[in-house]
């Protein structure tokens, strides 16, 4: 196992983070996020182990974006405190440059693509969990596109979580609105007994 790899992630997480939903999320984003970074290293042409150690940082950043919220919530150390930690353990760059720029008050630019793909991921992958967590089944399975997209434009439906993120999220990655939703919400289809989020549907 790599150290600065997935393991690592999830268990630095699980040690920051004793809340299950907000363990949850960073496992959820983390999914979505390296969805993306599957389809970018495919881009590229890369293949394999390649293709699996490009796609490995998108799913830590993931995991670790909101790792030190619980503990350090407030703008003064949301998310700098987790970066430092991480820093201090020698995590890539590359990582902590994402997990900055996930935050508009950071100053930190969203510029590389696996920035712009963390930043994309985070507010969608918690409304596809509330659209699941909606449903009698509360399982993610029984979610469409169609209906996500209408649940965005109910203002009343999970209020916190803001659109405009969502939608300034697909446009900074040069993804039509609806194929990013698609692409998360397969991505999460995928991993479901993961995310627990199966919930009573018939699988199968
Ligand atoms: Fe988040």
């Amino acid at each position: 196992m790599s150290e600065f790899g997935r393991e690592s992630a999830l268990a630095l997480l699980e040690q920051w983070t004793k809340g299950e939903s907000l363990r949850k999320h960073g496992m959820a984003v983390s999914v979505c996020t390296e969805a993306y970074g599957v389809m970018e290293a495919a881009r590229l042409g890369l293949t394999g182990a390649e293709a699996e150690a490009f796609a490995e940082p998108y799913a830590c950043a993931g995991l670790l974006h909101d790792m030190d919220y619980e503990r350090h919530p407030s703008l003064e150390e949301h998310p700098f405190v987790g970066v430092a930690h991480l820093r201090e353990l020698g995590w890539p760059e590359s990582v902590l440059h994402a997990i900055l720029a996930h935050a508009d008050y950071s100053g930190v630019g969203r510029d590389s693509h696996l920035d712009k793909a963390l930043f994309a991921c985070d507010e969608l992958a918690g409304f596809l969990t509330a659209c699941a967590l909606v449903k009698p089944s509360k399982s993610i399975l029984e979610v469409e596109v169609a209906g996500v997209k209408k649940k965005m434009k109910d203002k009343a439906f999970a209020r916190a979580v803001k659109r405009e993120d969502i939608t300034g999220g697909a446009e900074l990655l040069g993804v039509p609105l609806e194929e990013h939703l698609e692409n998360c919400l397969r991505a999460m289809q995928a991993r479901a007994e993961e995310l627990g989020l199966v919930g009573s549907a018939v699988v199968g």
